[in-house]
């Protein structure tokens, strides 16, 4: 939520930043803004709207400046207008401030200084956090103790970094709850609200911790404390492949990531299995702690949410573990019970998500076991969880989760797979999961192949009015995942439920232009399923059926039939069908001329609530 770049060194600052922010976009793309050293001040170009338009203005920037900061917007506070757009200047204009997340008592502040003869020139939040800063260091320098001084009148979410006139040549960020990724070069540095972002200058980063400030010039990095005490940092290398963050040829991140998942189906298994073909799990809890565990919540938003949900099917039917699944935002409001012997689970693509940060600090706070499922190395819940299983997809880029959705079902069967092994789970056949997970890369290759009789079909349905969403078990948990991406990237109107709870309500829905798209991957209920389907058809509706290649009865009875492979696990046979379903989700939106990789009104990482 937010796209934050910086950049000082000896390269041509300007176009540094502005490549960093292109691979930032899909944080925020209201307004794109940039400030760099100009005639003895500070310039800033910025614009509402994508990229591109301030790309349009940025001959205006001087070629020699050394250093220089970006932005690209996802609107909080304030319309996305130019005036609104990042960076913003105090009332001197001696600092330039962009800001990643919300500074909640940012009328407070407002108001204090508007008394002081402030004036200010935007509706935002982070004008007042650059007064605030501008004030500050008015009564002194260096940067970074006016921006220490300032931060302590802050309250809530906030990344800063901010420029001066006064101190040419030097940077200065400060992260709280909101993340900021430094890059360490040769002559240089930079940083910026994610790794990929710095990938093309350096693979040595550091991430920021809470509460620390650093500040950077060519060929230093400090970072101190809120009271100003250095910090010792340790850089981690990133071997990220430079070419898993750019597009490859496809027209979009979000079908190249579709088209990664059997890749990351082995990734994400790599390393996890030993010789005898029992699961490793590097760094869980002891056996133990296993052996207690009574009880476990998934706590997770959206896409990650609905990962979660195949999770408690998972723990239940393997297990029989009781499992609670909730929505972070409702979770960390929700006073919920817990049990001392619970486990909490938070999945998370960018670990970074404000909601499911500040329910796992209200676990941490009770004491309760908590375990993070993060793809985002080093990020804020992979770092603050007792213990993180990675899910191992490599850097996800597409607003629209899709890749790292498949990952965090893989760890959670893992997961679960582990759990049966301690605990010598009765009944658990656990050499025929390991088998089927070992073969379910190539089906997820065969499940790719339906893409033509996708198009076609989107062709067909791309009109729709209405898009139900239905299954049963874990086809009711994809059904959910389905409908969200069509709702996302393609802004169909969706309807999802449960298949069997469609005669409760949903049905009424139901009429010509409408279209069901069945998920029906478990043989023991296809009857019921061919029920549901003629209630759809009887009231006008069209049929898309996803199913399995060994189905006999829903092909028949449906107007259009998707087949994946079937794995020797129903459970995993019902995952492959979120293949179609996100290559429908992308088709539909392409027919449809939607911004694909940038749906309207949404970011990729939530770190505001
Ligand atoms: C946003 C993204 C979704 C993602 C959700 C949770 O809404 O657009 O794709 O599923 O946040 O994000 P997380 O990073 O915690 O998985």
């Amino acid at each position: 939520m937010c796209g934050i770049a910086g950049y000082v060194g000896k390269k041509n600052a300007v176009e540094v930043v502005f490549d960093q922010l292109k691979r930032l976009e899909y944080r925020g793309y209201d307004s794109a803004g940039i400030a760099f050293p100009q005639n003895g001040g500070i310039g800033v170009l910025k614009r509402a709207g994508k990229l591109v338009n301030l790309e349009s203005v940025l001959g205006q920037a001087p070629s020699d400046a050394r250093y220089a900061i970006a932005h690209s917007r996802w609107a909080t506070h304030g319309a996305p207008t130019d005036e609104n757009a990042h960076p913003h200047f105090d009332e001197h204009e001696d600092v330039a401030v962009i800001h990643n997340g919300i500074i909640e008592n940012y009328l407070e502040l407002k108001e204090d200084l508007e008394k002081r003869g402030h004036v200010f020139r935007s509706q935002t939040d982070t004008e007042v956090a650059a007064h605030v800063i501008g004030h500050e260091y008015a009564d002194g320098g260096p940067l970074e103790e006016a921006v220490r001084r300032a931060v302590k009148q802050f309250r809530g979410a906030y990344a800063l970094v901010v420029i001066s006139r006064r101190e040419p040549g030097k940077i200065v960020a400060v992260r709280n709850a909101s993340p900021l990724v430094i890059g360490l070069g040769k002559g240089e540095n930079m940083l910026a609200s994610d790794i990929p972002a710095l990938l093309p200058y350096t693979r040595e980063v550091l991430v920021m911790e809470e509460n620390s400030i650093a500040t950077l010039t060519d060929d230093t990095v400090a970072v101190t404390d809120g009271d100003g005490r250095e910090l010792p940092f340790h850089p981690q290398h990133i071997d990220w492949d430079l070419a898993s963050a750019e597009r490859g040829g496809y027209e979009h991140f979000l079908l190249k990531e579709i088209h990664e998942q059997p890749h990351v189906i082995r990734q994400c298994q790599a390393g996890r299995f030993n010789e005898d073909g029992s699961v490793h799990l590097e760094g869980v809890f002891s056996e133990h702690v296993w052996m207690e565990i009574d009880r476990v919540n998934i706590i997770a938003c959206g896409t990650a949410f609905h990962a979660g949900l195949m999770g408690k099917t998972l723990f239940e039917q393997m297990l029989r573990l009781p499992t609670d699944v909730y929505y972070s935002s409702e979770f960390r409001y929700g006073d919920p019970v817990l049990s001392p012997k619970s486990l909490a689970i938070f999945i998370s693509q960018s670990g970074e998500t404000a909601d499911t940060l500040a329910a796992l600090r209200l676990c941490k706070s009770k004491r309760i076991r908590t375990l993070g499922i993060v793809n985002v190395l080093g990020s804020s819940i992979a770092r603050e969880c007792d213990r993180t299983l990675y899910t191992q997809a490599g850097p996800e880029i597409s607003v629209a989760s899709t890749k790292a959705y498949t990952a965090q079902v893989i760890v959670l069967t893992l997961l679960a797979m582990y759990i049966a092994q301690i605990q010598e789970m009765p009944g658990v056949r656990l050499q025929d999961w390991a088998k089927a997970l070992s073969n379910l890369s190539g089906l997820a290759d065969e499940a790719l192949k339906t893409e033509c009789e996708v198009l076609e079909i989107a062709e067909k349905v791309q009109d729709m009015k209405l898009a139900f969403f239905l299954g049963r078990g874990a086809d009711a948990n994809l059904a959910l995942e389905g409908a969200l991406k069509l709702k996302e990237i393609a802004y169909v109107p969706t309807q999802e439920s449960p298949a069997g709870e469609m005669k409760h309500g949903p049905l009424a829905l139901v009429e010509p232009g409408v279209v069901a798209f069945f998920g029906a991957t478990d043989p023991s209920v296809s009857d019921k399923i061919v029920s549901n389907i003629r209630e759809v058809q009887a009231r006008g509706g069209t049929v898309v059926a996803f199913t399995t290649e060994d189905e006999t009865i829903v092909p028949r009875a449906s107007d259009y039939v998707l087949r994946v492979p079937t794995s020797g696990e129903e459970f995993l046979s019902s995952l492959l069908t979120i293949i179609p379903m996100q290559l429908m989700a992308y088709h539909v939106a392409r027919l449809r001329g939607c911004e694909i990789d940038q749906p309207r009104n949404l970011a990729k990482s939530v770190t505001v609530e």
